[in-house]
């Protein structure tokens, strides 16, 4: 297994250049099983993610090439059929039902189960493709949906948390080949739903409203094949902001979209973070002493749990209390603890943490357990005295192209090992 080796204290300086986003790839993949002519997708990042949904998609029959950044996918036949070693790797993997749904009428997927940062259930995407016609059975671990015809209808994808990203997509996607007018309402408003419309409507759907709460979807007979190019990883940009800020360096942040990352870049500001909009790029350093601030995770267009922990990684660094409040995800705290070991104070009241900020950090091993935990413990480790190994690296792998060999461009003295 792979770790990264930190030697912290050096403050990040240069350039940076965001990939296309993960989140925006994984449902754009899924939604070429819409259409049996091909499909182009520019901008994709090279990340484990990626590379195990175009095997997915193959399994299912679809031919995919990734050269250079484009997929080519071209789904001419396809099966129904989600084996459970394919979807229980990777939860994001359930955008496949929808698209099954819409072209085939039928789809056998099994259920994904939870992961390490919540139960992540997947009732609300049901709720939809019922409203959408469809009778769907659960049995054996597997969910089946399937229908003679599916009809649009008007629908609330409300759930306690808000709206759901991957259930707005499956049902958007299933709905585009369903007859008549289907109504999401309550929908995810993310700029990757945003950017999964756009590329439907391009292979030749009616989708109005989205990155609104309401979307409207008109069914058309047949999709066709489209060429695309996806967003930048805002998740990802605001990552590299918040490591520039903790190394008190400064960084410019190339082809990135501001406007995806209001909350994140507000929240920076008041933070005492200087953030300077020029164009596409975004200029990051610190102005002064760090402020502590206080984060609620919220839907978009509020403070995207994908940065709470990287937040909180900074917020350990500013002198002062800082409460940091998950909302979307019940149990996305595990960095909270290999946060300590590098010497961090935090406690966690129900969905809060308190950082008791300020304190220096010193490197220590610390343990991966999910994408934006290992984020946070790199970012900690960038700005910690001494060495830290980040373990599992694996997990890191799956949402972030080449961060190593970009923070070493930044002069970050990091390194890739292999455990013995
Ligand atoms: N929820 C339900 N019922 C459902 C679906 C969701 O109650 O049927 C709840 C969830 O338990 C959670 C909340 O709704 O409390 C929001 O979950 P959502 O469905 O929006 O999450 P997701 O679509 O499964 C995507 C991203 C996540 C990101 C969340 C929230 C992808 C592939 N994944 O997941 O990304 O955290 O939206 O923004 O797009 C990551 O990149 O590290 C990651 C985990």
């Amino acid at each position: 297994m792979e770790s990264l080796l930190i030697k912290g204290g050096v403050p990040l300086e240069g350039e940076v250049w965001i990939s296309g986003a993960k989140n925006a790839a994984l449902p754009i993949m899924a939604a070429a099983l819409l259409t049996p002519e091909p499909c182009i997708i520019h901008r994709v990042p090279n990340l484990s993610d990626v590379r195990f949904m175009a095997q997915i998609l193959n399994w299912l029959g679809a031919s995919v090439t990734f050269k250079d950044g484009t997929l080519r996918i071209e789904a001419r036949k396809i099966k129904g059929y989600g084996d459970y070693d394919l979807v229980r790797k990777m939860r994001g993997s359930i955008c496949i039902m929808g698209p099954l749904l819409g072209r085939l009428k039928r789809a056998r997927v099994s259920l994904p189960g939870g992961c390490v940062i919540g139960a992540r259930p997947i009732n609300l995407h049901l709720k939809g493709f019922e409203a959408l016609g469809a009778k769907i059975t659960i049995e054996g671990g597997y969910v089946q949906a399937s229908a003679r015809r599916l009809v649009g209808s008007a629908m609330f994808l409300g759930g306690r948390a808000g709206s759901t990203v991957l259930g707005t997509a499956n049902v958007m996607m299933a709905a585009t080949l369903a007859e008549g007018v289907t109504v999401i309402e309550s929908a995810a408003c993310e700029p990757e739903i945003v950017d999964l419309a756009k590329f439907l409507n391009a292979m030749g759907a009616k989708i109005t409203g989205a990155g609104s709460p309401t979307i409207t979807i008109t069914g058309v007979k047949e999709l066709h094949g489209a060429e695309h190019e996806l967003i930048p990883d805002r998740i990802e940009a605001a990552t590299y902001a918040i490591a520039a800020a903790a190394t008190d360096g400064e960084v410019t942040i190339k082809g990135a979209r501001a406007d995806h990352m209001h909350a994140v870049l507000d929240k920076l500001e008041e933070a005492g973070v200087s953030v300077v909009r020029r164009g596409p790029d975004l200029i990051v350093s610190r102005k002064g002493r760090l402020r502590p601030v206080d984060v609620t995770t919220l839907p978009y267009a509020g403070f995207p749990t994908d940065v709470q922990a990287q937040m909180m990684a900074l917020m350990t660094l500013a002198p002062g209390i800082s409460i940091i409040t998950e909302r979307i995800f019940e149990s996305r705290f595990m960095h909270v603890s290999e946060l300590a070991r590098l010497g961090a104070d935090i406690e966690i009241e129900g969905p809060s943490a308190i950082v008791k900020g300020g304190r220096p950090l010193s490197g220590a091993p610390v343990m991966a357990s999910d994408l934006r935990a290992s984020a946070a413990l790199v970012i900690a480790g960038l700005a910690a005295r001494g060495t830290t190994q980040v373990n599992r690296v694996y997990h890191i792998d799956r949402g972030y192209e080449n961060i190593d060999g970009k923070l070493r461009q930044l002069g970050a003295r990091i390194q890739r090992i292999e455990d013995t």
